[in-house]
């Protein structure tokens, strides 16, 4: 059996978790490949609304198995307040979830870090979520990171004592205070506590046992593609791969078992933090978006920036990623729009281009739009695929012979039920 991929194709926040959800019933497994408690994935259904963090969106699905992979960090005190969210929603997480062993940890001074690395940046600052993403993956990659199976040897405390050293040199350098860390520590030490009886393994192992096995996977990407660390608009990114190819690293997949490439991207564009935008919308329309879509950070509650969909930046997601299968969601937040706007292409320097050129933080582009009919109704009660209004139906058709991939789920609502599987 193979692997599925589903991941954002924007810069996140492109409704990964509800579609996560939905699909799950299909599948054994999911697993989380990257990222860490920066996301947020909303989940609505019988009358819940829940936000996960760092636990897979298949959580809430009886018999499925949820897998946090190597290539996620873990922040232990948000990962426990996670877990007795869901036990007090009768939830059984322990029997559902497994972390490997292998994802590296994000201590309380990674935390520290990140806040006094963006207060040097100022006016440059990414915008980071502050969860101590950045400073855990730079630990990862500089050798010196501490991982959740090190919480199982009795050197784990003067390994942290270590690092914590290290960290506190940096912090002195870089004159940031460190009186919060007290009570960080006693949380982050009661939580390792915790984290010590959850099923820890190497998960490598296990999902090439699944894969062996014949069950299901499918591997939830986090953040966007426009966020990677690679590919994303660097330096205004994450610190993960969210693409394709982090499911291999983060999992322990091999590139020959993936399979399907879910990509998801909504009915227009949102950013968070920092960056370039070339489709923003500074004004009253960007505004409604806003609004309509309630667009708001599930995280850390900042107003998203909105803007128009952007088609050479879609096209550049779905070729690194090789997208098979495209999720459209939020057609609905544009309802009351009597024309809907779509970027064709970029002007950069007087010459029109309809890919993502290397540079487009200091070098900005213009973005050239071609207007499509609104819809002007409400999308929310369609059930089926024959029920779309004529301009949404146009507007899908158009976006399938641009980005030559098929637009096979349509998301009008935040619920589950809300959800349209397209025919072949
Ligand atoms: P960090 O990953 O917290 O360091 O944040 C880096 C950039 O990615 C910032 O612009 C964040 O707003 C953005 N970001 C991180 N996680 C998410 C997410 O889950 N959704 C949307 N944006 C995110």
């Amino acid at each position: 059996m193979s692997v599925d991929v589903l991941l954002g194709l924007q810069w996140g926040d492109e409704g990964k978790g509800k579609i996560v959800d939905v699909l799950a019933p299909e599948y054994d497994v999911v697993a989380r490949f990257q990222g860490g408690p920066n996301a947020g994935h909303t989940l609505e259904f019988e009358g819940i609304k829940h936000v996960l963090h760092t636990i897979p969106s298949g959580i809430f699905r009886a018999d499925s198995i949820n897998v946090v992979g190597n290539g996620v960090v873990i922040d232990p005190v948000t990962l426990r307040k996670e877990i007795e969210a869901l036990l007090g929603m009768n939830v059984p997480v322990s029997k559902r979830l497994f972390i490997s062993r292998k994802a590296n940890l994000i201590l309380p001074t990674h935390r520290l870090l990140d806040a006094a690395s963006e207060a040097l940046k100022g006016v440059d600052k990414i915008g980071s979520t502050l969860r101590g993403i950045g400073p855990t993956y730079m630990d990862k990659t500089g050798r010196n990171g501490l991982r959740v199976g090190d919480i199982e040897s009795d050197a784990f405390t003067s390994r942290y004592e270590k690092l914590k050293l290290k960290h506190l040199e940096l912090l002195r350098s870089m004159n940031y205070g460190t009186e919060a860390l007290e009570a960080l520590e006693k949380d982050f030490f009661t939580a390792i506590d915790y984290l010590r009886q959850l099923n820890l393994v190497d998960s490598e192992h296990l999902m090439n046992k699944f894969i062996q096995s014949k069950r299901s996977v499918l591997a939830e990407g986090a953040q966007g593609s426009l966020l990677d660390i690679d590919f994303g608009s660097y330096p205004f990114v994450t610190s993960s791969n969210t693409i394709t190819a982090g499911a291999c690293t983060g999992l322990g997949v091999a590139p020959r078992h993936i399979n399907k490439v879910y990509g998801i991207f909504k009915a227009y564009c949102t950013r968070v933090g920092s960056g370039p935008f070339p489709t923003e919308l500074n004004d009253a329309t960007g505004e409604a978006i806003r609004k309509s879509g309630n667009e708001f950070g599930a995280t850390t509650g900042r107003p998203r920036r909105c803007g128009w969909l952007d088609l050479p930046a879609l096209r550049y997601a779905i070729m690194i990623n090789g997208v098979t299968d495209l999720t459209m969601t939020k057609p609905d937040v544009l309802s009351d729009f009597d024309d809907i706007y779509v970027c064709t292409h970029y002007e950069i320097n007087g010459e029109r281009i309809d890919y993502m050129p290397y540079d487009i933080v200091h070098t900005p582009v213009t973005p050239v739009y071609k207007k499509l009919p609104g819809w002007k109704c409400d999308l929310t009660g369609i059930e089926r695929e024959d029920q779309f209004p004529l301009p949404l139906a146009g507007y899908i058709a158009w976006l399938e012979e641009q980005l030559q991939v098929p637009v096979s789920i349509v998301s009008v609502g935040p619920n589950r039920k809300q959800t349209i599987i397209r025919k072949k």
